[in-house]
């Protein structure tokens, strides 16, 4: 780390006396890199060490808010292990087979700690270090942990401070084995400490965190760096170091069994004992082969495998610069941060998929698609093609041998479905974007499973109710739906969700010479049979003045109710399973705004440009629009299909930096498998995507200027500022140029990064008459179907 810094400072100083501006002098991107963001208050961002995209996820696991290992909420630390996910929601996810570093009191091992509420011990606040690649903290027993990650492996390093029995003797350091996970969820699992190899191998099964079944993950553990003293086994919180393996299932009526493995350790003079953890979904053998191809001995080389990791990420960044013009350091933090958080999940398991055969890759984390396919994915589209060609590719391979679509799938399991089938607008919207490498013959198929077939079972995979969807034309409130079963909630949502999801079908079906793009089209249009136009909402009794929004309806056709407010902030929590509605996770107000595909007819329907942008405002101002989760991202720059395009300027604004920031708790929600982030980062870019056409809406940067280079046609595209101020005042845009020619279409489509072309943006502090026109506007369904 010393080393690290004073190069730094010396480019810092090169800098400033060649006189060039900040970022372009060498000085390293991953310093604006805080992988600490989002680690409280809700943001369950991942702080550890990974791989772009890494199976290998390491970090300090903690008793606090530990969905994603650890949070700089001032917890305790339970253990140190490899395998993660990033910023989801609900249970903890994985964290198997944690170690943990202790001295035993007296030396006597039976006083050592095992279980994870007896050995749990708090952190030092200001010793953690997290870095892309890089993972440190240091314990308030005065060991101090680090460590650094591979593909598949991890790398880790505890150093043991000098202690001393009260005989004077010197403590043996103690590294143990938890055959369990964060959650707790192992069912069964075994151990074998192997002393002379200085090895450790584990297997086990454990229960995915949002999702149905169960997996099993191998681990494979070796030592170095110290004379191993002796070994054994623990249960509960005794110990012996006779037997060295181990079995362990459920007890009586389920009970949780707690136990696992441990080596003791002569103390070495350095301290320091480094372990390499193996990490596989196949087999024991397997996860033993991942760490020696990936980590070679002798396991001191710590430094060089965590520069092979930075590498990675600088190189997954170099497609993005920017030129800040004066905009603060952590704004700049806040968008290279968001950048990284995008490339964390889904994970590459190509070779680690136990559950089918297939040369195809295999990505797993799509944690879950009803968040990412709004901003992440799109996102990736952009600087990452390769690999998001490879996800899709990946989607394609699942659902030919697991059936369907996913629309959320962890741990090789499949995850529940929270609305529609949105790995079709993933798929509609690499179409469109020209991703290559992709059977788009068997993506039509796929996408066609989804709006035909109902599964019997719709709460993990497919869509429930087609048989009403088909007949109505409407998702009905209390369907009567005998084919399949699902939470039968969510009438509404799952409505315009499917409308939309239609709609991208239409789009496949019309590029592929499909006739049945008809029927689909027709399909797109069903979110306008949930409408209710006399349907006005009060908030504590007093009228908002709004009439017309979506209302539940029941198969007879006689409408249903949900207050409008009802699953916002002002009223109470909606998911699956806590107080489940009409509308999933949000309101019938923000659900009122769904209808990517036709904007223009929502806004007819609404009374108009005038009367939706009011709309847009009190839903904004009142507190019902809810910024920490996904639905709402589109709601922001919503006003550029009204006309006003400076207003989605002024919105994007308000929530950036005030709630999507640098601090620790600066996101307002869960990242979501950085969809967060990937939301803060396309508004400083000053494009949002409109997914699944290609459409990106216009407003000007946070910075002075950004770059983007094609990694596939290796052409730049640049988006400029002119007259462009860091205190914000100037973000209306006056006049702009595409290739030096006057541009006022306030969207520009994909071929703007494939073809790298210049959009240079005139600023001013006055909302102008720019993008205002009617043929100016992003294209609408209703306005021909292109
Ligand atoms: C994970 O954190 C939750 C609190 O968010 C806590 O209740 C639970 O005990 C923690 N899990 C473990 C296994 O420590
Ligand atoms: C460490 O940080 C946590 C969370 O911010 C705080 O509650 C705790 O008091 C801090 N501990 C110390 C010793 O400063
Ligand atoms: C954290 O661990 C310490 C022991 O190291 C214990 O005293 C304390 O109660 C624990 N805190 C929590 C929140 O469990
Ligand atoms: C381990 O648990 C899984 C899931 O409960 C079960 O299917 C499997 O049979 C168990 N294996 C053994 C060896 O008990
Ligand atoms: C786990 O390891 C034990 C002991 O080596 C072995 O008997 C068992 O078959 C393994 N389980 C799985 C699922 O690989
Ligand atoms: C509604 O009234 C309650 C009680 O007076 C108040 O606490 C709450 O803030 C009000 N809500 C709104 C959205 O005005
Ligand atoms: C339609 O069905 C609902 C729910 O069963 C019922 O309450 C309502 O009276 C029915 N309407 C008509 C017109 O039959
Ligand atoms: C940063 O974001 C968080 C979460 O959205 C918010 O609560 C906090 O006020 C913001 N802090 C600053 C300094 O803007
Ligand atoms: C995709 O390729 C087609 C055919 O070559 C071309 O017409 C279209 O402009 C391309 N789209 C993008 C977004 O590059």
């Amino acid at each position: 780390m010393a080393k690290a810094r004073h190069l730094y400072l010396t480019a810092l100083l090169m800098g400033y006396i060649l006189g060039t501006s900040t970022i372009k002098t060498g000085q390293d991107v991953l310093q604006y890199v805080d992988p600490l963001i989002g680690s409280k208050d809700g943001g369950n961002a991942f702080a550890g060490a990974s791989l772009p995209y890494g199976m290998a996820k390491a970090v300090a696991d903690v008793d606090g808010q530990n969905t994603s290992g650890f949070s700089t909420d001032g917890s305790n630390v339970t253990g140190f292990s490899a395998l993660h996910d990033a910023g989801t929601g609900g249970n903890p996810s994985l964290g198997n087979f944690p170690l943990f570093p202790q001295y035993c009191p007296e030396d006597v091992v039976e006083d050592c700690k095992f279980p994870k509420a007896v050995r749990e011990v708090h952190y030092v606040n200001d010793s953690v270090v997290a870095r892309p690649g890089y993972f440190a903290l240091a314990l308030e027993n005065g060991i101090h942990a680090e460590m650094t990650t591979t593909e598949h492996a991890a790398l880790f390093r505890f150093n043991f401070p000098p202690a001393t029995a009260s005989d004077g003797s010197d403590l043996s350091p103690l590294i143990m084995l938890d055959l369990t996970d964060l959650w707790n969820s192992r069912q069964n699992a075994s151990i074998s400490v192997d002393a002379q190899a200085g090895r450790i191998k584990a297997n086990g099964t454990f229960l995915p965190s949002f999702g149905a079944g169960s997996y099993v993950s191998y681990f494979c553990a070796d030592f170095a760096g110290a004379v191993v003293r002796d070994s054994g086994i623990w249960v509960n919180n005794r110990a012996g170091t006779e037997p060295q393996q181990l079995y362990v299932t459920r007890g009586f009526n389920n009970f949780y069994l707690q136990a696992g493995g441990f080596i003791r350790f002569n103390r070495p003079e350095d301290g320091t004992v480094t372990v390499r953890v193996g990490l596989s979904y196949v087999s024991t053998d397997q996860a033993c082969k991942n760490a020696e191809k990936e980590i070679h001995r002798p396991l001191h080389d710590f430094d060089n495998i965590r520069k092979r990791a930075e590498r990675a990420w600088r190189d997954k960044l170099s497609p993005i610069s920017i030129q800040p013009g004066g905009a603060t350091e952590d704004l700049q933090t806040s968008f290279w941060s968001g950048i990284y958080r995008t490339m964390l999940d889904p994970q590459d398991l190509t070779g680690e998929n136990p559950l089918w055969q297939s040369d195809e890759p295999y990505f797993d984390s799509f944690y879950c698609i009803w968040d990412s396919f709004r901003a992440q994915h799109p996102f990736l589209t952009i600087v990452d093609p390769e690999a998001q060609s490879r996800m899709v590719r990946s989607l394609l391979d699942t659902y030919k041998h697991e059936g369907w679509l996913p629309d959320c799938r962890m741990s090789l399991c499949k995850g529940w479905t929270q609305g529609g089938s949105n790995a079709d607008v993933v798929l509609t919207d690499a179409y469109i974007k020209n991703l290559t490498g992709i059977d788009w013959d068997t993506a039509y198929e796929a996408m066609v499973n989804n709006a035909e077939n109902e599964p019997l079972e719709w709460s993990y995979e497919g869509r429930g109710g087609l048989q009403s969807w088909k007949r109505l034309n409407y998702i009905p409130y209390l369907d009567f739906d005998y084919l399949g079963f699902g939470t039968n909630s969510r009438s509404i949502s799952r409505t315009v969700e499917y409308s939309y999801n239609d709609y991208c079908l239409a789009t496949m079906a019309k590029a592929l010479q499909k006739d049945d793009y008809v029927k689909y089209l027709g399909r797109a249009g069903n979110w306008q049979n949930l409408y209710k136009p006399d349907q006005i909402s009060s908030i504590n009794g007093t009228d908002t003045g709004f009439v017309g929004f979506f209302q539940p309806r029941y198969m007879n056709g006689t409408w249903g109710y949900q207050d409008p407010i009802a699953c916002s902030a002002l009223a109470s929590w909606c998911s699956l399973t806590s107080n489940p509605s009409e509308t999933f996770e949000s309101s019938v107000w923000e659900y009122q705004f769904y209808v990517p595909h036709d904007m223009a007819a929502l806004i007819d329907l609404l009374g108009g440009s005038d009367a939706f942008v009011s709309r847009l405002d009190f839903f904004h101002t009142s507190g019902l629009a809810d910024m920490g989760n996904e639905p709402v991202f589109l709601t922001v720059y919503q006003y550029h299909y009204a006309g006003r395009p400076a207003l989605s300027s002024h919105r994007a604004h308000t929530y950036i930096p005030s709630l999507f920031n640098s601090t620790a708790g600066g996101l307002p929600g869960n990242d979501d498998s950085g969809a967060m982030g990937a939301f803060a980062v396309f508004s400083m870019m000053g494009l949002f995507p409109n997914p699944g056409q290609d459409v990106y809406l216009i407003i000007p940067p946070f910075f002075e200027e950004v770059t983007i280079t094609d990694p596939l046609t290796k052409k730049t595209a640049t988006i400029r500022n002119i007259n462009f101020d860091n205190t914000f005042e100037n973000i209306y845009i006056q006049s702009a140029t595409l290739n030096g020619h006057p541009y006022t279409k306030n969207w520009i489509g994909h071929g703007f990064f494939t073809e790298g072309m210049t959009l240079e943006l005139v600023l001013g502090d006055q909302e102008s008459d720019w993008g205002r026109g009617e043929k100016d506007l992003p294209p609408s369904l209703s306005q021909g179907f292109r």
